[in-house]
């Protein structure tokens, strides 16, 4: 079955207004009328509105890199589902590794953020992948099944229709250390069969996942190639128009 290849970039804690502004123009005039692959672009918080403005009537998408799993009430520094709904964004990350790792989102918080991004009508892109010491130590599928049991398992099915995976080993982000098309391969079709496993094998054929970790437009077009990866997410490339339009043309 078909499934249309979907492309994230992944701006991370980077750029000023302007620059965002900038950049958004310039995806858009390189990517704005784009078919056959979805593009959405995560900005920073403060700049959803004026990219959601900026990319307005083109085929791109915008997204928040996180959210909390609450609705509203006394979390200062949060920002809630229904908030990134309300200014235009359709898409948001859950469980960023970096989210992990860094704020200490637990296998149980990105299940409920996954739960809030579903109420809020978000597509939700959870991301999930082993670390260094996870992959040495041969734990690389058990840590996988782990954080997808986590987050989706208790979800039924008919809720999961737009869900997109995101799947990045840690030891690949930001490293210039990529998965090899195999590599990332093998973990993908393990992903898929895990899916299976949870939600049925109709589910599991028609769920989009992402590699994400280094992919550069030098190594997209390997690693698109492969029967189990369907897009990609993109952090350092995606903050250069010119590359990040590669990596979706690949
Ligand atoms: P890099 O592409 O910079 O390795 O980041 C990957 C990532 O974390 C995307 O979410």
């Amino acid at each position: 079955m078909a499934r249309v290849p979907v492309i994230g970039g992944n701006w991370k804690m980077h750029l000023g207004l302007g620059e965002a502004l900038q950049l958004a123009s310039d995806v858009r005039n390189r990517l704005g009328s784009v078919r056959g692959s979805e593009v959405v672009l995560f900005p920073p918080f403060p700049f959803l509105k004026p990219v959601v403005d900026r990319v307005e009537g083109s085929n791109l998408r915008v997204g928040a890199q996180d959210l909390h799993f609450e609705t509203s009430g006394a979390f200062t520094g949060a920002v809630a589902g229904p908030m990134i709904k309300s200014v235009g964004c359709t898409h948001v990350l859950v469980g960023h590794s970096e989210r992990r790792t860094v704020f200490g989102d637990t296998d149980a918080i990105v299940g409920r953020k996954l739960l809030a991004a579903l109420d809020a009508g978000l597509v939700p892109v959870l991301c999930i992948g082993e670390l260094l010491e996870e992959r040495k130590s041969n734990e690389t599928f058990r840590v996988c099944a782990r954080q997808l049991q986590a987050a989706i398992g208790a979800i039924p099915t008919g809720r999961l229709d737009d869900l997109v995976i995101a799947y990045e080993p840690v030891w690949a982000i930001g490293t210039g250390l990529t998965a090899t098309p195999e590599q990332a391969q093998e973990v993908h079709a393990y992903i898929r069969q895990k899916l299976a496993d949870l939600h049925g094998k109709a589910f599991a054929e028609a769920t989009r996942i992402q590699y994400g970790g280094s992919v550069k437009g030098s190594n997209a077009a390997g690693l698109l190639g492969q029967p189990d990866i369907d897009g990609a997410l993109v952090g350092g490339a995606s903050l250069k128009a010119e590359e990040f339009a590669q990596i979706v043309k690949a």
